[in-house]
């Protein structure tokens, strides 16, 4: 499938702006490797090593060419470090549906990055041709998360029960949802 190019202006709201991972993000994927729960919900690898982070950086670098959707650094606007990764999957573009997902590392959460990394992708979304609604997937136990769904400006729109496998374990989930207004 053919993705829509890049953004010309990078996707940015509050402190973050959303840019492409270079190799210089080795180090926030390492981070994010560290925490117990983000390998287990994405694809970053448990306890990366330097080339196993490369290797995601790379991969995630080709998302777009691969039909797959964008994936984003969440960068500090001031310094362009990056702090955490949001992605916008586009598989279901066809049917005018997107997935969104994000990730922040263990020692930059709790500042608000998460939730203007979402909205900016949202806004992002929107100018999408053929995009009418973005959805994603939340346990309900995690309340960073539903937070973060919600002051996006997401609507709950239903428990999934036995939705997916999380370590080894059939988990209920959330589903939020935001469509395209007009
Ligand atoms: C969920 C996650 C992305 C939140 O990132 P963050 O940058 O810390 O979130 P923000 O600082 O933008 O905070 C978002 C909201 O969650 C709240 N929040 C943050 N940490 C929280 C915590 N530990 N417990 C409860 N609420 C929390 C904030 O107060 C804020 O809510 P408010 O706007 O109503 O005040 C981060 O914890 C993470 O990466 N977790 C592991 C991966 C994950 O769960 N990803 C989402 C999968 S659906």
């Amino acid at each position: 499938m053919i993705l829509p190019p890049w953004p010309a202006v990078a996707p940015a709201h509050g402190d973050v702006v959303l840019r492409r991972f270079t190799e210089d993000d080795a180090a926030l994927v390492r981070e994010l490797s560290s925490d117990p729960y983000v390998p287990l919900i994405s694809t970053v690898p448990a306890a990366a090593t330097r080339e196993q982070a490369l290797d995601w950086i790379d991969r995630n670098q080709r998302r777009r060419e691969d039909g797959v959707g964008f994936s984003f650094a969440v960068a500090v606007a001031s310094t362009g470090r990056a702090v955490g990764q949001v992605g916008l999957w586009l598989a279901e573009l066809p049917s005018g549906r997107a997935s969104v997902g994000y990730l922040v590392a263990p020692g930059s959460r709790g500042r608000g990055f998460a939730g203007s990394a979402l909205a900016a992708v949202t806004a992002f979304a929107w100018t999408v041709p053929g995009l009418h609604r973005v959805q994603l997937f939340v346990e309900p136990s995690n309340e960073a998360s539903v937070r973060t769904a919600r002051g996006a400006g997401y609507e709950p729109e239903g428990l999934l029960r036995s939705y997916r496998e999380i370590g080894g374990r059939r988990r209920d989930m959330l589903i939020f949802g935001a469509v395209r207004e007009g």
